[in-house]
């Protein structure tokens, strides 16, 4: 049974083809827009949409003639329908549901942070349910609690700025280029601790949820007060990242305790780009509440990919096939996923 996935909901081509019955990648190949965002500091929606109509089928061919498999053996289309970006995600969309009308095949709509979190069972299968889930990316900090399959409960969301965003935006004023997330990280290596302490936002709300934009108006008010005695030199830069860094990850680790305390929860999986960063998982396998453990997607599939959604199509087979129309759902909650 072979899934071809189709990932364009942001700023990533991603195409990949999985062998359900045998657990097997055939390919995935993935195409980043990161440099042609970079000059914006952000994710220009149009272009990014625009890029993904020219990168698409080269990156279908490319998996396809690498593998030595014929369109034509493809069995189920999966795609992601939302969250994401309206214009990128019509994109998706459109060459997924034409290439399920040209084949005759079933074409699966996925949700993309459902697909960020199942692919911690792709690449870690010993999971228990109930279990936690930290969703951290670029648009998204849910904190939600998996009842079964396909089950998902929100206990907590950021009420402003995703923790992705905050790395982007803090990274942007500090000069450093998007994807911010990465930049932080490597600056922050050589950091040091100073008495310059920036504000955990809510941490001691009693509530699951986050707050992020503060935090990085902290780091620009400071930015502001320390270019009055002349610009930025780098250790003052990793300085910066190392305190934003701690303080990011201080309040996802304090509200997922919370969470697993309160919920009597022994696992919490993380997925999406920043449980990509190594510090947040030293700290999460370090502090996490005790007898409880973190699981995480490979670190090359916690960015967005076309595997997660291949994978996750697969997990979604028996769902009814969708009809002709292109259409998405760029708001789309992880409580209202489709179980069939
Ligand atoms: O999941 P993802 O690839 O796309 C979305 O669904 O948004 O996440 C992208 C986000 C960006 O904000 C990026 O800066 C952040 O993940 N990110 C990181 C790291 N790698 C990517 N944040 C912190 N540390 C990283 N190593
Ligand atoms: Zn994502």
């Amino acid at each position: 049974m072979l899934v071809l996935g189709i990932e364009t909901s942001c700023d990533e081509t991603g195409v990949a083809l999985y062998d359900g019955k045998n657990k097997k990648i055939i390919f995935e190949c993935l195409f980043s827009q990161a440099d042609k965002h970079s000059l914006y500091g952000g994710v220009v929606p149009e272009l990014a949409a625009r890029d993904h109509t020219n990168k698409f089928l080269p990156l279908l061919k490319k998996g396809l003639n690498d593998s030595n498999i014929n369109l034509k053996d493809i069995d189920v289309i999966a795609y992601t329908k939302g969250p994401g970006l309206r214009g990128p995600l019509m994109v998706g969309a459109a060459f997924a549901k034409s290439l399920g009308f040209a084949l005759d095949k079933p074409v699966i709509p996925v949700h993309h942070m459902e697909a960020h979190l199942l692919m911690a069972k792709f690449d870690a299968p010993e999971l228990c349910y109930p279990f936690l889930t930290l969703l951290v990316s670029g648009g998204h900090t849910i904190l939600a609690k998996v009842e079964q399959s396909g089950v998902y409960k929100i206990l907590g969301q950021t009420i402003d700025d995703a923790v992705g965003e905050a790395f982007d935006k803090t990274a942007k004023l500090l000069g450093l280029k998007y994807p911010g997330g990465p930049e932080i990280e490597k600056m922050s290596v050589r950091g040091k601790n100073t008495k310059d302490k920036l504000p955990r936002p809510i941490l001691n709300s009693n509530d699951y949820n986050f707050s992020f934009s503060g935090l990085k108006t902290a780091v620009l008010y400071k930015v502001n007060e320390l270019k009055k005695e002349g610009e930025l030199s780098n250790q003052l830069i990793s300085n910066i990242c190392l305190e934003f860094q701690n303080a990011a990850i201080d309040c996802l680790l304090h509200k997922t305790n919370k969470a697993l305390i309160d919920f009597d929860l022994k696992q919490v999986v993380l997925s999406g780009g920043v449980a990509a960063n190594k510090e947040l998982r030293r700290r999460f396998s370090k502090d996490l509440h005790q007898g409880c453990s973190a699981i995480y997607p490979d670190f090359s599939h916690c960015t967005d990919n076309g595997t997660m959604i291949a994978f996750t199509g697969y997990e979604k087979i028996n769902l009814p096939n969708e009809d002709n129309k292109i259409s998405v759902n760029p708001k789309w909650s992880l409580e209202e996923v489709d179980n069939g």
